[in-house]
């Protein structure tokens, strides 16, 4: 992939309410990404990383809010109108259909911008789904399943990027692998927001860091201050 700096939009979150039934997760979540930054949020389980994730991507029924991509609102459209304006996401069991192949999988989304990236470009960013295109989904590591829901999610066009626990479960040297990836993916002008439990890991490549806990975010920290304010978030993480 190109070190081409093609426009990507941010969004703006601010007082997000999302339910199911009646259950309240998220109470008020405001958050921002600039375009071109990574964005980190994290937070201990339950505390409505993956719902917030799914509100943005038009997935949760019951919202209230406010939800900018760009100069555009998302709250209460339709979950393919949201696709087509350039956002995409890796959900948490990353959605790979275990009946299709790497090619099928990865052909599957329809592509949504006529300068989406080509197959020549993602296979040079992941070349072992190249050597596996004919490999059934049953067969893929948990790796080989990330780098594939990766895949598909660029092929589409997509420029804002939400990946949900993309390391979640995987070896050390693939989620060294995965960063390398995000590095150059950020480098390429796109947005990113991700859902992270690895501090870690996510500190030295992302510009701003979120804690949600309990459906709120309690902390928040810019790149500069990372190293100051480690042990504070480390607290509020419980690690
Ligand atoms: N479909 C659903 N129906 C009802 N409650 C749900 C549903 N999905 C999630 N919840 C509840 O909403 C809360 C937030 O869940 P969510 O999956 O957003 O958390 P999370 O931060 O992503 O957690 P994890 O780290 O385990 O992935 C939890 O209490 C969960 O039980
Ligand atoms: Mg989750």
């Amino acid at each position: 992939m190109t070190d081409r700096a093609r426009a990507s939009s941010g969004l703006e979150i601010q007082g997000l309410h999302a339910f199911y039934g009646q259950s309240h997760v998220l109470r008020g979540v405001d958050l921002s990404v600039k375009p071109g930054q990574l964005v980190a949020i994290l937070g201990r389980n339950g505390a409505g990383k993956s719902t917030l994730i799914k509100s943005i991507m038009g997935l949760i029924k019951k919202c209230s809010g406010q939800i900018r991509l760009g100069d555009v609102d998302l709250l209460g459209r339709p979950a393919d109108q949201i696709a087509r304006m350039g956002l995409a996401w890796v959900p948490e069991d990353r959605g790979i259909f275990a009946s299709l192949t790497v090619a099928e999988n990865l052909r599957l989304p329809p592509i949504l911008a006529s300068d989406a990236p080509d197959e020549a470009a993602l296979f040079a960013l992941f070349p072992a789904l190249h050597e596996r295109l004919n490999t059934p989904g049953t067969r893929l590591s948990g790796g080989e399943q990330q780098m594939l829901a990766l895949a598909r999610m660029l092929r589409t066009g997509a420029r804002t990027l939400l990946l949900d626990e993309p390391t979640e479960g995987l070896a050390p040297l693939i989620v060294a692998q995965i960063g390398e990836i995000i590095a150059q993916l950020k480098r390429s002008g796109y947005t990113l927001l991700l859902v992270e439990q690895n501090l870690q890991w996510i500190a030295p490549l992302a510009d701003h860091l979120y804690v949600l806990e309990q459906g709120r975010i309690v902390d928040e920290c810019a790149s500069e201050d990372f190293e100051g304010r480690l042990p504070s978030l480390i607290a509020h993480l419980g690690l």
